[in-house]
């Protein structure tokens, strides 16, 4: 395997390896892995994965991370298919917001695994951004206040059942909103990745409701917990932390959610887009 960095910040392409052919006692997947936790985003191009091979190399990096609200394609209870026909102009884009997969669950998973099926000739790409790196630019006091931060993280604005018009919009995904959007979940806003020790800025807009610590009131002043959640979004979505990713039919991009946030552009129109996903099983974010 060889692996080029594709920014100074992250992200790099790995070649010469054939996803099909890992095992989870193979040396290549230890060596996989500790690449996707380096370089926080990994492409792997020149890929022919079905569903049952994406579980397969899925599983090479540890056990399925249950995937909530979104149905799996039949026969494949582990796989999502990401979807948007070329006659969805209109519908709403999935992952089309800065979000870090399923961070309101108690242990939100470790990587994400996106295998492009059918992409558009131009648009559709995502961009990742590295809160490491958002953690690491942070000036010393900032960084200090920051520390005794919780974060409140909830899929209420994504999945409750006031959301399920606009999932419906999309014909090849099933979503089901529920009531269990609504839960909550606290996690630190600066935790230490457990694999490589670096501390990162964990927060993604979309699914961090709320923020708890000293000195942060409800307020909507300029001291206040919806200044700090506007300040800490422009922060860690700057252009600097980022890498952005054109998908061409066959790549496989793997990414560490602990140490990443995403968004999907939504600038395809008329084009089909299509990409299965498996999600590796995580731990509770800690400090
Ligand atoms: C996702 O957020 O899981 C989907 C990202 C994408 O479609 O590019």
């Amino acid at each position: 395997m060889e692996i080029e960095c594709l920014t100074g910040i992250l992200g790099a392409r790995a070649t010469g390896i054939d996803l099909r052919k890992l095992g989870a006692d193979d040396e290549g997947a230890a060596d996989l892995r500790a690449a996707i936790c380096a370089h926080e985003v990994l492409v792997v191009p020149g890929q022919d994965l079905s569903p049952a091979d994406q579980t397969a190399f899925s599983h090479s990096l540890g056990p399925y991370s249950p995937v909530p609200f979104v149905q799996p394609v039949d026969g494949h209870p582990e796989v999502i298919r990401v979807v948007k026909e070329a006659t969805e102009p209109e519908a709403f884009n999935f992952g089309g917001v800065w979000h870090s997969d399923f961070s309101f669950l108690p242990a939100p998973p470790a990587f994400t695994i996106l295998h492009a099926i059918d992409v558009p000739d131009v648009g559709g790409d995502t961009v990742w951004a590295s809160m490491t790196a958002a953690h690491d630019a942070l000036e010393g006091g900032v960084r200090e206040r920051l520390g005794g931060v919780t974060a409140i993280h909830s899929a209420s604005a994504s999945y409750s059942p006031a959301q399920q018009g606009l999932h419906a919009q999309l014909s090849g995904m099933d979503i089901r909103t529920s009531e269990d959007a609504l839960e909550t979940q606290r996690h630190p806003l600066l935790c230490t990745h457990p694999e490589t020790g670096r501390r990162s800025l964990y927060f993604n807009g979309t699914y961090v409701r709320g923020l708890e610590g000293p000195g942060i009131d409800g307020s909507d002043g300029p001291g206040g917990e919806r200044a700090l959640l506007d300040w800490l979004h422009e922060w860690t979505t700057h252009i600097r932390f980022t890498f952005r990713h054109r998908w061409s039919k066959g790549d496989v991009v793997i990414w560490d959610n602990r140490s990443t946030q995403h968004v999907a552009l939504d600038d395809y129109r008329g084009q089909r887009r299509e990409l299965t996903r498996t999600t590796v099983a995580g731990s509770a974010p800690a400090s």
